[in-house]
């Protein structure tokens, strides 16, 4: 073997090298452990909350794998969805939003020892909650509310705690401006607060039609003025830091955002569409889900302006190209979103399982894919410490294909189910010719629990350098030498 040919000769190396994101130990050791937590449960929920998923889509393909009342479809379906939603995606854009508000507003976090209480209960209601589901014990049958009352009061706390620990952040500003990250991150918390107590309420949870107008605006709110103001929040830091150079246009970023406040609050009523709500909540909801195209234009529009001619920089970096594709998914998705709440389409389409590649599609496309831009490249400027290159490649790719067969399968799978039953054919020939979808839909989705496993990995490479600034450098240097 000492003569013969390497299988990976130096000269042909299997990634091409990407540039160093220089990472610098933060000397505030307190805020970097900080943030990693935050990044580290937010990857444990991810792995669980995904097995779950992934389980759970093996059961369309074998649906009498077994018959354990804990790992039923009805109670495991709200484990996934919920462990993902308030474990993966909210503790990940904390992760990131407490990097952003206290680096945007030039001082230090108000409290950390709140920051970690906060920690402490999101995580308790999480693991509580989702006990409790899988024991079948819930609030009912509406989706993203079924912890019960006071495991989703739990939640609440630690929710309004950050809030107050990052509002007397930017408060005590160093700068006379809010930068525009912290209007999208304040306004996901000023929006959710009200939301979440609306959707608790008792007395909306009795009444029939109320209920369901709740649940609609619910739901939608719960997407798009939670998830969906924090990543882009997020991204207006991370993109111009990342390229080193300032985002196109302050005045698009806030077009996007007030657009965004008048548009989305609206549109909550086309998840049910052609139900007997009134028909005029159902007409302002489908105007409203097309006007929010101005807003996906002017967001889209402006990160895709601050990425042009930076190519190279892209294709150098291991965290942009995460940004760039959940950019490309956010426009692609959310207008898909609104080409879906047409009567037209929803006639076609509520019911089958294109819904759920819709909301994978811009869930994972979009929010998560740009989660992960956000942390592979503002964690190790704190922690010290990079994650191994080849590793986010993996994890870029596995997340990217895996995705776009389990989207593909059920966007397709899903217009043929619905043209099925249009057609007037029994129900059950709907079922076998979704099939062979269900199951590359749980390959696609294989692909991704892969990726998750490396990004836990990942995650792990990058916890915090317990050492100095300028050691901590040396650290990476050496580390890199020994690869
Ligand atoms: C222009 C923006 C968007 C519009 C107009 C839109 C429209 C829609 C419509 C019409 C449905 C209902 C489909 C049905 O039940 O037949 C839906 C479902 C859904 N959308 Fe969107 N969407 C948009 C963006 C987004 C974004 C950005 C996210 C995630 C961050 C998202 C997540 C979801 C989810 C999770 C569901 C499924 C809800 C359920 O459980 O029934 N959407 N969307
Ligand atoms: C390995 C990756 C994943 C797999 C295999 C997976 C699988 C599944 C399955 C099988 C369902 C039930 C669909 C149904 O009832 O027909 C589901 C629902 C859902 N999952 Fe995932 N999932 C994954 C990742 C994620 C992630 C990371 C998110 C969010 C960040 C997410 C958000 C959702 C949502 C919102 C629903 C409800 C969809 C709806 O009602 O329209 N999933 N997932």
């Amino acid at each position: 073997m000492a003569h013969g040919t390497p299988v990976l000769s130096l000269k042909r190396p299997l990634t091409v090298s990407k540039a160093r994101v220089e990472p610098v130990a933060d000397s505030d050791r307190a805020w970097a452990r900080l943030v990693y937590a935050y990044a580290a449960s937010a990857a444990t929920w991810l792995v669980f909350g995904t097995l779950v998923g992934l389980y759970i889509s093996f059961k369309f393909a074998a649906p009498d794998i077994e018959h354990v009342p804990w790992l039923s479809y009805g109670r495991l379906r709200p484990v996934h969805t919920n462990s993902v939603f308030w474990g993966w995606g909210t503790l990940a854009l904390l992760a990131g939003a407490l990097y952003v508000v206290p680096r945007t507003s030039h001082r230090r976090l108000h409290s950390y020892g709140l920051a970690w209480v906060s920690l402490g209960l999101i995580d308790l209601a999480v693991v509580v909650g989702d006990v409790l589901l899988m024991a079948g014990i819930n609030n009912g049958g509406q989706e993203y509310r079924e912890f019960v009352w006071p495991v989703q009061a739990v939640f609440a706390a630690g929710v309004v705690l950050l809030a107050y620990n990052l509002a007397r952040t930017i408060a005590g500003r160093g700068i006379e401006e809010i930068y525009i990250s912290n209007w999208y991150i304040m306004g996901g918390f000023l929006w959710t607060i009200p939301l979440v107590v609306f959707a608790y309420l008792p007395f909306y949870q009795q009444n029939a039609i109320a209920e369901t107008v709740v649940q609609g605006y619910y739901m939608h709110m719960g997407v798009g003025m939670w998830f969906t103001p924090i990543a882009l929040g997020l991204t207006y830091y991370s993109l111009p830091k990342l390229l080193n150079k300032p985002i196109y246009s302050y005045s698009l970023g806030v077009l996007a955002f007030w657009t965004q406040m008048l548009f989305y609050t609206m549109i909550g009523a086309h998840h049910f569409i052609f139900a007997p709500t009134p028909w005029w909540i159902q007409t302002v909801a489908v105007i409203f889900s097309v006007g929010m195209v101005i807003t996906l234009a002017a967001g889209t529009g402006n990160f895709l302006l601050t990425m042009r001619g930076s190519g190279r920089a892209i294709a150098r970096s291991y965290s942009l190209p995460f940004i760039l594709a959940g950019t490309v998914s956010y426009f692609l998705f959310s207008a898909q979103g609104s080409l879906e709440a047409l009567r037209s389409l929803q006639g076609v389409w509520h019911f089958t399982n294109y819904t759920v590649g819709h909301s994978h599609l811009t869930m994972y496309g979009f929010v998560t894919l740009l989660v992960w831009g956000s942390l592979y490249g503002l964690l190790p400027r704190l922690t010290g410490r990079e994650p191994p290159q080849l590793w986010v490649g993996v994890h870029f790719w596995f997340a990217v294909v895996g995705l776009a067969l389990y989207g593909g399968a059920l966007s397709v799978g899903g217009t043929l189910q619905g043209l099925s039953w249009m057609s007037g054919v029994p129900f059950i020939e709907s079922v076998k010719q979704m099939a062979s979808f269900w199951l590359w839909r749980a390959v696609g989705g294989t692909l991704m629990f892969l990726s998750h496993l490396v990004f836990a990995y990942n995650v792990w490479r990058m916890r915090p350098a317990a050492v100095a600034a300028g050691e901590a450098r040396a650290d990476v240097a050496l580390e890199e030498a020994a690869a």
